[in-house]
């Protein structure tokens, strides 16, 4: 499917709880309409993986689903969004997650560059367990998969690459709960935030990723 060339000059902010399919639609919509992908999650694993003194400081954090300190997350995004690859269309999945996250990167973007849509992927919380305990990723490709709703041909192995799948280290039920509790806590509020600055658009996100991703082009038009 492809995406309206409109959609090529968005610049979006994906928000929606741990499992509510942010990094399924986000990966669509970037291959298609050729924005960038900020996913703050992947680049801290990326970071944790290589051993950085960012990672180091972010991984006990991510360990407790937690979320990592604004001070770390907000310079990380204000470097990647100067990037050229970023310069004028992106989606930020994951960030920002905090009302101070909000406002820094309001503050951090000129008129012209401001954001243009949120998008908020609505699923409820029971549904959410079970996707994120039967999620698997791609350690090679970062491709996204799930036991039992999208599995992959022969277990163990990515689909599109041959990688190897793997579980995220926080998708296990105990850490998942903490995960869920910072959102409603700390992310939830920025429905308010956005909705007041008449941005927020809401997705019911507990249908098919096909008929979440129709929408979604609808609504970055
Ligand atoms: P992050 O990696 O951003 O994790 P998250 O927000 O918890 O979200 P997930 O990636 O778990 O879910 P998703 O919405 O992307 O769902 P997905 O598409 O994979 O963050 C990880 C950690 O990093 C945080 O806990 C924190 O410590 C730190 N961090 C990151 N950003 C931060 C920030 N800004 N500030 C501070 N700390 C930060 O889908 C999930 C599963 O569901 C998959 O198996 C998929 O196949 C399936 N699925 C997707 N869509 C559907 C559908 N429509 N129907 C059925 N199944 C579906
Ligand atoms: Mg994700």
């Amino acid at each position: 499917m492809s995406a309206p060339s409109k959609a090529t000059n968005a610049r979006a902010v994906f928000l929606g709880a741990p499992g509510a399919g942010k990094g399924t639609q986000a990966k669509q919509a970037s291959a298609s309409a050729q924005l960038a992908h900020i996913s703050t999650g992947d680049m801290l694993r990326h970071e944790v993986t290589l051993g950085t003194a960012l990672g180091l400081q972010a991984k006990s954090f991510m360990d407790a689903g937690k979320l990592v300190p604004d001070a770390v997350i907000i310079g990380m995004v204000q470097e990647r969004i100067r990037k050229p690859d970023a310069k004028s269309a992106w989606i930020l999945d994951g960030f920002p997650r905090t009302l101070p996250q909000a406002e820094a990167l309001d503050k951090s973007l000129s008129a012209a560059s401001a954001v243009t849509h949120v998008i908020y992927f609505a699923v409820p919380e029971q549904v959410l367990f079970g996707r994120l305990t039967g999620r698997r990723t791609c350690s090679k490709c970062g491709a996204i998969w799930h036991v039992e709703t999208k599995p992959t041909k022969l277990a163990g192995v990515c689909d599109l690459c041959g990688g190897s799948t793997v579980q995220r280290s926080d998708d296990h039920p105990e850490k998942i709960s903490k995960r869920l509790e910072e959102y409603r806590t700390l992310t939830a509020p920025l429905l308010a935030y956005y909705k007041n600055r008449k941005l927020l658009r809401e997705i019911d996100a507990n249908r098919s990723p096909a008929v979440v991703f129709k929408e979604l082009l609808e609504l970055m038009q």
